[in-house]
C-alpha cells in the first residue's frame, strides 16, 4: 500500500459527506477513442458541482487508459493498492477538489 503526498493526505484537507465518489467508467469497444469517456467524466463533474461536492474521487484500474483522462484534469493520486486485477495491476484512489 501506497499513500501520495498531497493536499488530500494533510489532516487539515477531509473529504466531506457530500463529496462525490464515481463508479465504473465503461464505453463500448466501437465507441472507445472518440471523446466520450472524457466527455462521461466531465459531464459527473458537472453535476458534482451542481450538488455542491467540495471534492470528488475515484478508484481506477492502474493499467487501464482510464488513468489518462483523469490525470488530465487532474485528480491527485492518493492511494495506491494491489495487485487487485486479473494483470497484476494495482488500483489507484484518484480525487480532486472542485
Ligand atoms: C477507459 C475508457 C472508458 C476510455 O473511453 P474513451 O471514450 O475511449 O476515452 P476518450 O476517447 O475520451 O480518451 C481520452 C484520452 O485517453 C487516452 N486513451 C483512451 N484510450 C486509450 C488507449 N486505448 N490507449 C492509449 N490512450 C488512450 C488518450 O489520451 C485519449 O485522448 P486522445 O484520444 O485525444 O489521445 C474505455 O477505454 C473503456 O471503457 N475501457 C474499458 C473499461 C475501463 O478500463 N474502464 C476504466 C476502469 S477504471
Amino acid at each position: 500500500m501506497e499513500f501520495f503526498e498531497n493536499e488530500f493526505t494533510n489532516d487539515e484537507v477531509k473529504l466531506s459527506p457530500n463529496d462525490i465518489g464515481f463508479g465504473d467508467l465503461i464505453v463500448d469497444q466501437k465507441y472507445r477513442r472518440r471523446g466520450i469517456g472524457t466527455a462521461l467524466v466531465h459531464e459527473r463533474i458537472r453535476l458534482a458541482r451542481e450538488r455542491q461536492a467540495s471534492a470528488v474521487y475515484t478508484t481506477i484500474w492502474e493499467s487501464s487508459p482510464s488513468r489518462l483522462i483523469y490525470q488530465k484534469l487532474p485528480f491527485l493520486p492518493l492511494l495506491r493498492t494491489g495487485p487487485c486485477y486479473a494483470d497484476g495491476s494495482a488500483a489507484l484512489d484518484v480525487v480532486m477538489r472542485l
